[in-house]
C-alpha cells in the first residue's frame, strides 16, 4: 500500500507517519518511508540513530546541480536518479527511510531543477514494487505533479479541529479535484472529545475515515526527545484501525 500524507504545517503529519510506518513494520511489512517535508523530522520520530546527521536530498547542492545539469533557466526534466536510493536510504529493522526535503517556496534561485531532481527521485521511490511507502509531505501537492500523486493508493490530509487547518484541508481536497485524484480521505488528529469531530464533520461535510486523540505521551515523547513512534499504545491502535479502512477502501 502506498500513502501519501499531507495538511497544514504542525497538524501531525510525521506523528501520524511514524505510527502507520512502525505498525506496518510490526506486522512483518518492509516498509519504505520517505520524509518530503521542507523541515523533515521523521528520522528522529521513528528513532533512528544519528537522524540528526541525515542530510535531505535537497539540501545536496552539487548533487543537485550535478543532476539536473542545470544551465541558467535550463535543467534536465528526467534527470538521472536510480542510484540514490542505494546511496542514501537509511535503515532499521523492516524499515528503510529516505530523506529527501522539499524545495522552500519563495526561496532563491529556480525551483524547478530541484524539484525536478526531487519528483524523478519520488517516482523511483514509488516504483519499487515489494514494499509498503509512506509518504511524509507538506500540504502543497502540486509541484510533485499529477503522475506523482496519482500513483499513490490513498492521499491522507490530516486535520485538528481548528479552522486554520480546515481551510488548507479544503484547499488540498480542491487540488486534488482539479488533479482528478479520487483516493483523498481525511484524518483527525489530537482530538479531545465528540464537539471536536462534530465540528469537524460540519466544516468539512465528511466524516474522517481515522481518529487520532490528543495524547499526553506523544507531548512528553516531544519534549523529552525520546521517539514518537511506540509512545503511546493509544495511537498505535488508532493507526492500526486507519490502516485496516484503508485497506478496504480499495
Ligand atoms: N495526537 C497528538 N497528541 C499530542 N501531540 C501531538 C499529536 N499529534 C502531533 N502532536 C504534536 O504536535 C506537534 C506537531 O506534530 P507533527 O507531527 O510534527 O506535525 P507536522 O508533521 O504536520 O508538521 C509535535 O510537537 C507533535 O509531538
Ligand atoms: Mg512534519
Amino acid at each position: 500500500m502506498k500513502i501519501a500524507v499531507s495538511g497544514k504545517g504542525g497538524v501531525g503529519k510525521t506523528t501520524i507517519s511514524a505510527f502507520l510506518i512502525q505498525v506496518l513494520a510490526d506486522r512483518g511489512r518492509q516498509v519504505l518511508a520517505v520524509d518530503a517535508d521542507p523541515s523533515p523530522h521523521l528520522a528522529r520520530a521513528l528513532g533512528f540513530p544519528q537522524a540528526k546527521n541525515i542530510r535531505p536530498i535537497v539540501e545536496m547542492r552539487d548533487l543537485i546541480q550535478e543532476r539536473s545539469e542545470r544551465c541558467g533557466s535550463f535543467y534536465r526534466l528526467n534527470p538521472k536518479v536510480s542510484d540514490l536510493p542505494g546511496r542514501f536510504m537509511v535503515q532499521r529493522g523492516n524499515i528503510k527511510l529516505m530523506v529527501l526535503g522539499a524545495v522552500q517556496q519563495g526561496g532563491a534561485g529556480c525551483a524547478c531543477a530541484d524539484n525536478a531532481v526531487l519528483r524523478a527521485l519520488l517516482n523511483t521511490l514509488l516504483l519499487s514494487p515489494n514494499e509498503d511507502i509512506v509518504l511524509d509531505m507538506e500540504a502543497g501537492v502540486e509541484h510533485l505533479g499529477r503522475g506523482t500523486i496519482a500513483s499513490v493508493d490513498h492521499l491522507l490530509i490530516v486535520i485538528q479541529p481548528y479552522r486554520g487547518s480546515l481551510e488548507t484541508a479544503n484547499k488540498i481536497q480542491t487540488l486534488g479535484r482539479d488533479l482528478k485524484i479520487d483516493h483523498l480521505e481525511v484524518v483527525a488528529n489530537q482530538i479531545q472529545g465528540h464537539k471536536d469531530l462534530d465540528y469537524i464533520e460540519k466544516y468539512l461535510k465528511v466524516k474522517p475515515i481515522g481518529i487520532f486523540f490528543a495524547s499526553d505521551e506523544v507531548r512528553e515523547a516531544e519534549r523529552a526527545g525520546t521517539p514518537i513512534y511506540d509512545s503511546s499504545s493509544r495511537l498505535t491502535k488508532s493507526a492500526q484501525e486507519l490502516l485496516t479502512v484503508l485497506e478496504h477502501t480499495k
